[in-house]
């Protein structure tokens, strides 16, 4: 079953030197329950594509399905309330808040999402044993490795139960065999949850063994 589809979507910026074509004409269908990887060179619009497929931002032009949805047709906020029920995002730098425990970081989003704190509380314990991390509850992002962070970010992507799980060079930041347990927690997430997972890597070798591996140059999108 097809979960995201995406048609003809281009997206341009406009600077100082005109207009700079990022993604030109993309065309892909996301099926349910699958790893996908998009690997490129950097500057390639990875991110970019990656954002939009989130719904995190708008094409110039083109068209997002998730499910029976038209997403770009919606407002900017039924967009947001699309991203916090469905989507779980997981960037290169985690974007914890250093100022609150791992269980206080994941628990946020949940919060936010009118759940009671109790509830909230114990979610957030469950999410973090599921990641590897008992009994690191109370520590801050400071008190844990970049590898433990990015598990932190990881239990926070999935606080709101996603559909979708988007990571953004999850690995980008971290040592070979850190990476690899990460992308075997991604795995593992996959299987027990069925989230459908898109990766963007610059990990070649981390690509490959997605279900799908995808190539990003020249604004255009191939499987590889
Ligand atoms: N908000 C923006 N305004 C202008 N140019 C941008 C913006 N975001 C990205 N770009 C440019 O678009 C290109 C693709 O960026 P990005 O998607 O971040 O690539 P990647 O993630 O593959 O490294 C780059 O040349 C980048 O400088
Ligand atoms: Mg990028």
């Amino acid at each position: 079953m097809t979960l995201i589809e995406a048609r003809g979507i281009y997206k341009s910026y406009i600077n100082g030197r005109g207009e700079l074509r990022v993604l030109e004409d993309i065309t892909l269908k996301v099926e349910q329950g699958k790893i996908f990887s998009i690997v490129g060179a950097s500057g390639a619009g990875k991110s970019t594509l990656l954002h939009i497929l989130g719904a995190l931002d708008r094409p110039s032009r083109g068209e997002l399905w998730y499910n029976n949805s038209n997403l770009f047709s919606l407002s900017d906020r039924q967009l947001a309330r699309f991203r916090n029920q469905k989507v779980g995002f997981v960037f290169q730098f985690h974007h914890l808040l250093p100022e609150f425990t791992a269980q206080e970081n994941v628990m946020m989003p949940i919060i936010i999402n009118r759940q009671n704190r109790t509830m909230a509380e114990l979610r957030a314990q469950q999410l973090l044993a599921e990641v590897g991390l008992q009994g690191r509850e109370h520590h801050k992002p400071g008190e844990l490795s970049g590898g433990e962070q990015q598990r932190v970010a990881i239990a926070r992507a999935l606080s709101n139960q996603p559909e979708l799980l988007l990571a953004d060079e999850p690995t980008g930041n971290l040592d070979s065999k850190t990476s690899e347990k990460i992308y075997a927690l991604l795995q593992q997430i996959n299987r027990e949850h069925g989230v459908t997972i898109i990766m963007v890597t610059h990990n070649e070798i981390l690509g490959s063994r997605a279900d799908y591996c995808l190539k990003l140059s020249d604004g255009k999108l191939q499987f590889v």
